[in-house]
């Protein structure tokens, strides 16, 4: 995706503290928990600024009733990534929709309402910040004020320096508007994460009977995940705790990657779930990273503690954790060790390091060292690198768990199987990151080792995510389901139900696959499977792209185009069909789109615009859906 990822609990209980002063609303919308970060860290700055006479408010916009809510806030901040091919994060899509909608049919509706934004985005992605822009366009075709610059931060380059820059000029902006007042009494401080990184947060390190208890606690296997990490859609007592079924590998032998087929048994829980939704996993580290980071903090891995804030400032730093902990514990399921490093955490590391590393990591945080900064963030180091590089910084367990680290992300994976045959299982299709970083460490991904570490009866905590991509609910309709790769994963999903239905009598109306990856002998996942939907009708055409087999590449955009005029007269017919894409957003969706477009145009015999607006109208009724990454 473009930015972010998920996380996060609301926090609009803050507005009790002070229930007389207004407020400042702060929305985040974010995938991989940057937004959110940024959300947070403006509301502690904010606070100390301007805090006296007004309350700031985190709210995920999921959580957030927009259509009621916002034509009565005064100032909103908001914080967008743009996900996919030009989306909203998920937790963002209702608002997002509602205010885009909003502003083709009203004009003041939000006309005592200030705001900013700051998009979030990647420009290695064709609709950089789409979502930011958008956004912008639509409150002020509402009515509503905008106060400083619209600020965009890319992902690919330094989004914490965008952010920097952005945030500088609407404390500018803030400062001489009406709307706020600046606290006379206390400090300008601009980056509350880099000057508290020293320590957030008290460790107190328990001995005796509690930390048995803890520890014996912590080592059954239902210890809870982190908290504030419930991911979108689901809250938290809507997570179960699945027992593996199996695990195997999709690739065969002649392949040199690897994907998983992972099968989780829900039964004893409540969860339920259709086709076409995802399941959120919250993962762990592996041991042996574990093992190093503690080693690294120089405390043996039982060690139990417990956090609490040292003053008013620190109360404005996230604690982790909602009772005493283990370290093992805190470290396996709380701190993200292995992805790559944002600079806030390394701020956060630099605070406490002395001598020449202090000099060091200073230099590469300056002005000057902008240059040196990218090449880091090229060579995609993770904080236990880091940690390793500079093993003379030792931070104490609040400043670790409560500035530096953050927090290991939930992964969200497209289910791939249905409810019909399998209602008390789920299927994950997981492509196996195994790859080298710039420099030369091996980066696996988290839940990818942690699912190949899966044994039958291991336990996994998740939850289900619903996704507006489903079967029609005319059954009649024709289905066309595009998916290279793991985009295949839905559609393993849509053709098990469909077989369930066909099964029971129903008649269904046909449904083409196009699917693509390297080979026949390598990456063809399910292919047997696929066979099968094949024979009992399931599946009524399928067209595979071979990327690698021949001379030229072939991709499933190209059987798209060779199968043009049928594929536009089955959306353009009488079978209304609905047409979905998983996969790639990078490149394969937005080339799939292309595609789309091409053969509408060809077979309407109208413009480009034309054909992209009759794609637009499909999205609009549902029947263009996209499932990117
Ligand atoms: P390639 O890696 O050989 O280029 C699943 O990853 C399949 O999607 C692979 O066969 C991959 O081909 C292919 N793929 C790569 N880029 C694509 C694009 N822009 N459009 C469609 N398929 C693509």
């Amino acid at each position: 995706g473009q930015s972010g990822k998920v996380s996060a609990t609301t926090t609009e209980t803050a507005e009790l503290d002070s229930p007389d002063k207004p407020r400042c609303l702060l929305l985040f919308g974010t995938q991989t928990g940057t937004a959110e970060r940024f959300a947070k860290q403006l509301k502690a700055e904010m606070s100390l600024r301007y805090g006296a006479t007004t309350n700031f408010d985190v709210v995920d916009a999921e959580e957030y009733d927009a259509a009621s809510k916002l034509k009565e806030e005064r100032l909103v901040i908001f914080l967008l990534a743009t996900y996919g091919d030009g989306e909203p994060t998920d937790n963002a899509a209702e608002l997002y929709n509602w205010t885009i909608k909003a502003s083709a049919e009203e004009q003041d509706l939000l006309k005592d309402v200030t705001f900013a934004i700051f998009g979030l985005g990647n420009r290695q992605y064709e609709h950089f910040c789409a979502v930011g822009k958008r956004m912008h366009k639509a409150l002020k075709d509402l009515g509503a004020t905008p106060v400083g610059p619209r600020g965009e931060g890319d992902d690919d380059e330094d989004i914490e320096a965008d952010f920097d820059k952005w945030r500088t000029e609407l404390y500018d902006a803030l400062d001489k508007c009406s709307l706020l007042t600046k606290d006379q009494e206390q400090p300008d401080i601009t980056h509350v994460s880099a000057t508290d990184g020293a320590n957030p947060l008290n460790t107190v390190i328990l001995s005796g009977e509690a930390a048995t208890r803890v520890q014996q606690q912590q080592s059954s296997w239902n210890w809870g995940h982190p908290s504030g990490q419930n991911g979108q859609g689901a809250k938290p007592q809507d997570s179960f705790m699945a027992t593996v079924q199996c695990v195997r590998e999709l690739h065969k032998p002649a392949s040199d990657r690897s994907c998983l087929h992972v099968e989780l048994n829900t039964e004893g829980s409540s969860m339920d779930y259709a086709a076409g939704d995802h399941v959120g996993v919250y993962t762990i580290n592996p041991p042996a990273a574990v093992e190093e980071a503690a080693r690294l903090l120089n405390l043996p891995l039982d060690t139990v503690f417990s956090l609490e804030a040292t003053d008013s400032s620190s109360s404005n730093i996230d604690n982790p954790f909602t009772g005493p902990t283990t370290l093992q514990a805190a470290l396996t399921h709380h701190a993200d060790l292995l992805a790559p490093i944002n600079k806030a955490a390394v701020q956060a590391f630099a605070a406490l390091a002395k001598g020449s590393s202090a000099d060091k990591l200073q230099r590469l945080l300056s002005k000057d060292g902008a240059q040196e900064w990218k090449a880091w963030h090229r060579q995609s180091r993770c904080l236990l690198e880091v940690m390793r590089e500079f093993p003379d910084v030792q931070p104490s367990l609040g400043a670790f768990f409560g500035s530096i680290a953050p927090k290991l992300q939930v992964r969200f994976y497209s289910i791939s199987s249905s409810p019909l045959p399998h209602p008390r299982s789920i299927h994950i299709t997981c492509a196996y990151i195994d790859e080298p970083t710039p420099t030369g460490r091996q980066h696996k991904g988290v839940c990818s080792q942690h699912f190949g570490r899966l044994k039958p009866g291991d336990r996994v905590s998740a939850f289900v995510r619903r996704s507006p991509m489903h079967l029609p609910q005319n059954s009649s309709n024709a289905v066309i389901m595009i998916g290279p790769g793991t985009g295949l994963a839905p559609f393993r999903g849509f053709l098990q139900d469909r077989a369930s239905q066909m099964a029971s009598g129903k008649s269904l109306g046909p449904a083409w696959l196009f699917f693509g990856c390297r080979s026949k002998t390598q990456d063809y996942i399910y292919e047997e499977e696929l066979a099968d939907y094949q024979s009992s009708g399931a599946l009524t055409q399928l067209s595979v792209a071979f990327s690698r087999n021949g001379p030229n590449k072939v991709y499933v955009q190209d059987h798209m185009l060779k199968h043009g005029s049928e594929l536009a007269a089955l959306i353009e017919g009488q079978q209304t069909a609905h047409v979905y894409v998983c996969g790639d957003a990078k490149h394969m969706a937005k080339d799939v789109h292309k595609a789309l477009q091409t053969m509408l145009q060809q077979h309407k015999s109208c413009s480009a615009a034309e054909a992209e607006a009759a794609i637009q109208s499909l999205a609009d009724s549902g029947r263009y859906m996209r499932d990117v990454w």
